[in-house]
Parts: structure tokens; sequence; C-alpha cells
């Protein structure tokens, strides 16, 4: 059978492209001036892309990435500096994160470069991750000041283990494709030119199965640990508002702004 690949979306930081195989749909991260930071306007697109794609019964995987220098540099600092703990807990932006958890499909992450704080969380909700050799994963949310609030203390902890967990959130060191593969984080590390093209083949082989039975084992597989990351997210979830009442959230992400060492005064 022959297959059009159809561009479909007019959404200003979101590309969505079916049958890039068949069965297959593509969504592009595209904010590429600013690593992809994930702005509200961007994670809405991007819950809007997802839950349209989850009810095409034409479409039964879906791809997520985006360009070769970044996936995602994490969530829009620039958007988050000068907000309080109560600014964030009314934004509630992580009721767009819990929609998009939900989805139903198999959703494949093809990340090279940064997949950073909500990158490397929005990596994470995504089902599987192909990394290209470039790509590098972390949570460095402490050197701003705060915590990862997208679920990062909690899937990042479950796939890496606890000292590794606490190694990369303490410190917001990145590690490697190779090393994320080592400890099981990622399914695969390809050379860059071919992360997207192995994503695209691992969700043409999963979009051959029965989408009804692929839906249910995606949902089953999930529930062996979802029980307690209800919990643990919203754990996570209170501690990250509880930093934006620190006065050093605001330096360390004014002093990422202005490009300067952040000074924390533990205030
Ligand atoms: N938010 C907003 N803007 C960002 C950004 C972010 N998370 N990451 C990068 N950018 C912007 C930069 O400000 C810069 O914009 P200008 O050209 O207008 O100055 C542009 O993207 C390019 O970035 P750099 O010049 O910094 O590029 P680099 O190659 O020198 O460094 C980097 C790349 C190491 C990824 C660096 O950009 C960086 O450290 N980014 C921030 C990473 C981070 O702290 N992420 C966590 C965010 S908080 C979070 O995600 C909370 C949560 O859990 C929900």
């Amino acid at each position: 059978m022959f297959i059009f690949t159809q561009k479909v979306n007019t959404m200003d930081f979101i590309k969505i492209t079916k049958n890039k195989e068949p069965n297959v749909a593509l969504i592009e991260l595209s904010r590429p001036k600013d690593l992809n930071a994930l702005n509200l306007q961007l994670m809405g697109e991007l819950k809007d892309a997802l839950r349209e794609l989850d009810a095409d019964d034409s479409v039964r995987v879906i791809v997520l990435t985006g360009n070769e220098k970044a996936f995602a540099a994490g969530a829009d600092i620039k958007q988050m500096a000068d907000k309080s703990a109560i600014d964030m807990l009314k934004i509630d932006q992580f009721s767009t994160w819990d929609q998009i958890r939900k989805t139903k499909k198999p959703l494949i992450a093809a990340v090279s470069g940064f997949a950073l704080g909500g990158g490397c969380e929005l990596a994470m909700t995504c089902d599987m991750i192909i990394a290209s050799e470039t790509a590098k994963f972390g949570q460095p949310e402490i050197k701003i000041g705060v915590m990862p609030g997208a679920g990062g203390t909690q899937r990042l902890t479950k796939a890496l283990g606890k000292a590794k967990a606490m190694e990369l959130v303490l410190t917001g060191r990145f590690i490697s494709a190779e090393e994320a593969h080592n400890y099981g984080l990622v399914n695969k590390v390809v050379p860059v030119e071919m992360y997207l093209y192995e994503a695209l083949n691992l969700a043409k082989e999963i979009g051959n199965m029965s989408p009804v039975a692929t839906q249910l084992a995606k949902e089953a597989v999930n529930r062996s640990f979802e029980t307690h990351l209800d919990e643990g997210l919203y754990f996570e979830r209170k501690n990250f508002y509880l930093a934006f009442a620190s006065e050093d959230q605001k330096e360390g992400m004014k002093a990422f702004i202005e490009k300067r060492k952040p000074d924390y005064r533990g205030k």
C-alpha cells in the first residue's frame, strides 16, 4: 500500500507529520533558538497534538523528537524566573504533563543533543528512548535554585537507581547517551544521522501489532510502577512549588538569564 506523508498542523512550536511510516505519526518540537525550552504554549500544543493523535485511527504509534542540537533544554526559565510559589500553583503546568502522561498509544522519544530538566523528564515520560551518540541527559535544576518538578526525582530514580539519580539531581551533572544506555534509561544509542530513522523503524514495527493489544500492554507495563508514582509525583510537585518561595530561586534563574554565576544565600 502506498502511503502519503502528510504535514497536518499549523501550531507555532510543534510540527506534526502523519504516515512518516505506516501507522506512525511524528511530532517535532520546534523552538530551536531557545533549544526547545518548554514554555507553556509549547506544552499546551504538545498536549493537544497527543490528544488528537490518540483519537486518530490512522495512527498507532507516535514518535516525539527535537532537533540535532536539543531534544529540549528544560522548562522555560525565562517564563518562570519571577514567579512566586502561588503563581506556579495557579498556572498548574503539571496538569498538562499529567494529560501527556496518559497518552494511550506508544510514545517513542528520539533524542539528540540536550535532554535536560523538563526535557529529560519529557523523554522519560515517553515509553522508550532512542538516543543519538550526542545526547546528554540531566536534571540541572539544582544549579538554578530549584529541583525537578515534572517527574525527574521519581522516574530517574526508578531508571538509574538511588545513588546515580541522587548524584545527578544534587549536582546537576549530565550523563552521556552511552551512560544512559548502560543504566537502562535509553533503549538504543545510534550515530546522530540515524536516531530518527531508528525511532521511526521501532515505531513501524510496533505499528504492525494489534493496536488494542498494544494499548493494553502499555497500560499494564506502566501499572507496574504507577501506583507509587502518583504519590511520588504529588510529593515532588509540592516541593517544586516551595522552591519558588526562596530567594535562591530568583537569584539562580536571574543569574542564568544574565549569564553570570549565581550567589546563593540559602534563603
Ligand atoms: N529556558 C529558557 N531559555 C533557555 C533554556 C531554558 N531552559 N535553555 C536554553 N535557553 C536559551 C538560552 O537562554 C539562550 O537564549 P539567548 O540566545 O536568547 O541567550 C539559547 O537558549 C541558547 O542557549 P545557550 O546560549 O545557553 O546555549 P549553550 O550551548 O551555551 O548551553 C545549555 C546549552 C547547557 C543547555 C544551557 O542553555 C543551559 O544550561 N540551559 C538551561 C538548562 C536547565 O537549567 N534546564 C532546567 C530548566 S528548569 C526545569 O526544567 C524545571 C522542571 O523540572 C519542570
